[in-house]
């Protein structure tokens, strides 16, 4: 057994599963690129057979991204197969990750089909995938609420036809920690040729424990692979978080025993890629990328650190990426001190253009506002998505009234369609009053679900990062939009969250 632990992201997939995380190519891209940097050893980049959109977002990574393994994930048919092999053709390191579920609650209810059946197809699947590429997982979904005879059956079979991981899922978050490590360690034990896979572990997060589960499955089960996301990104309450389980390994690597090939200092700014491109808050007391993880507010805490760190932190926060809220650019910096900034925080722009529209953006934003951190800087690249030429709507300016007694009232300026469009409403607030303007002339029908604003740095003259949350259609996006001031920071968010509505409606439309 290696003493390597293998760390497989699946934020671009079982994490964009959640609810209104739904990304665009571009963006999955841009935190594929980061996931590179922070060396991620797979990175499961869609379901390529799920959509158009997935299709091209899966080829696009698989195109770009040279030192991880790139992965799709499959059902087991050889339609999804060969769509999944089509997707990757263009990457260094290719993975297919195919699944059937093997519970019998799944296989009666769900998929409806006798165990039998499901035997046959997940072993007919692996040996179609490997046919097309070398490199094949197979997952029993619900795998943990599986009869421990008819999966050592499965298993045993799928290796026998080449697949060269195992996962298995505790899909719907059921396990506890002791139970599903020794749950791994019996499937190991009693499949003869288990010794010619490697064994990963994949969990959910619904009891708080998914973490816990994933550590126990290395552990006590012997797994080398942990299948986890950026800030524990998933659907309900999430996926095992890639940070906590890599900053577990790392820091108690005297009980665990094995080497993690991630860069931590990439971390922070993954964690904070994610959740403003998503509109997923981390927080504040979330563990080693909550902003107060390494915050010592007590009297007693701060005074043992200051005589000796060790008194009470375990890890360093540099160690991770914390660049203590340094002030990294002003008002004076230039273009090039500002490409290289982004370059460190892990961000590509694409073209030329794209960078002169980010600086001016930021000059905007320096003249406002002395001092620029980290979080800002990554707020104004997402924020691209806002002004860019590619998409339906674009915020160009806002103003509003509001005076104790009287009804606030907006008069908003935004791009439709490439058109400059006036509009304005009065609301119950400025931000009631200026989102009404937007939709006076959207008609979108879309019913708002979530508005949340955040401060990206500590002080009043921070920026406000508001998501909203738009459902329509049995879809739900997030649209995040950043601003000193959070009038506008809302009305961006709103025409973020109405773009990506617009996205997935296309794709829809282009699936026939
Ligand atoms: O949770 C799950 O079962 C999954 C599988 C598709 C691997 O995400
Ligand atoms: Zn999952």
């Amino acid at each position: 057994m290696t003493d390597k632990l293998i760390i497989f992201d699946t934020t671009l997939r079982d994490g964009e599963q959640s609810p209104g995380a739904s990304m665009t190519r571009d963006e999955k891209l841009r935190i594929a690129r980061q996931l590179e940097r922070l060396k991620v050893d797979v990175i499961e980049a869609g379901f390529a057979a799920s959509s158009n959109g997935d299709f091209e977002a899966v080829q696009a990574i698989a195109n770009v991204i040279k030192d991880s393994t790139v992965c799709s994930l499959s059902r087991a048919n050889d339609r999804d197969i060969a769509r999944a092999a089509e997707a990757l053709k263009g990457a260094s390191q290719a993975r297919i990750h195919t699944f059937i579920a093997t519970s019998p609650l799944h296989m009666e209810k769900k998929l409806r089909m006798t165990p039998d059946q499901v035997f046959e197809q997940a072993r007919q699947s692996v040996r179609f995938a490997r046919n097309l590429v070398g490199d094949i997982e197979f997952s029993p979904e619900d795998g943990y609420r599986s009869e421990v005879d008819f999966l050592c059956r499965v298993l045993e079979a799928v290796i026998d036809e080449g697949a060269t991981t195992i996962n298995v899922p505790d899909t719907v978050g059921y396990a506890v920690p002791e139970l599903y490590g020794e749950f791994i360690r019996t499937l190991r034990e009693r499949i003869p040729n288990s010794d010619k896979a490697i064994w990963s572990v994949h969990c959910h997060n619904d009891l708080g424990m998914a973490v816990a589960n994933s550590l126990a499955g290395v552990k006590i089960g012997g797994a080398r692979q942990v299948e986890c996301t950026i800030n524990g990104l998933g659907e309900r309450a999430g996926n095992c978080s890639l940070e906590e389980v890599v900053m577990a390994v790392k820091t108690r690597r005297d009980y665990f025993g094995l080497d993690v090939g991630i860069d931590a200092r990439h971390i922070v700014a993954a964690s904070r890629m994610v959740s403003q491109t998503t509109g997923f808050v981390v927080q504040p007391n979330k563990a080693v990328v909550g902003a107060n993880a390494f915050a010592h507010a007590s009297g007693i805490h701060q005074d043992g650190v200051l005589k000796a760190r060790d008194t009470y932190e375990i890890m360093r926060a540099e160690d991770v990426g914390w660049s203590a809220n340094k002030i990294v650019l002003g008002k004076l910096s230039g273009r090039n001190a500002f490409k290289q900034r982004l370059q460190d925080l892990g961000v590509v722009l694409d073209s030329e253009m794209e960078i002169n529209s980010a600086f001016a953006r930021f000059k905007e934003l320096a003249d406002r506002k002395s001092e620029i951190f980290d979080e800002d800087i990554l707020a104004l690249v997402s924020d691209e998505s806002v002004t860019s030429e590619k998409e339906q709507y674009g915020f160009v300016s806002l103003s509003q009234r509001s005076e104790t007694g009287e009804m606030p009232f907006a008069a908003i300026v935004f791009t439709a369609a490439g058109k400059e469009v006036r509009s304005q409403a009065q609301g119950n607030g400025p931000v009631d009053a200026s989102l009404k303007a937007i939709e006076a002339h959207v008609q979108s029908g879309a019913e708002m679900v979530l508005y949340s604003v955040n401060a990206i740095s500590g002080s009043t003259e921070s920026q406000g990062e508001v998501t909203v949350r738009l459902q329509n259609s049995g879809r739900v996006v997030n649209g995040v939009g950043s601003d000193p001031d959070i009038v506008v920071a809302s009305a961006k968010a709103y025409l973020s969250a109405l773009n990506k509505l617009q996205s997935k409606a296309d794709r829809v439309a282009a699936q026939g």
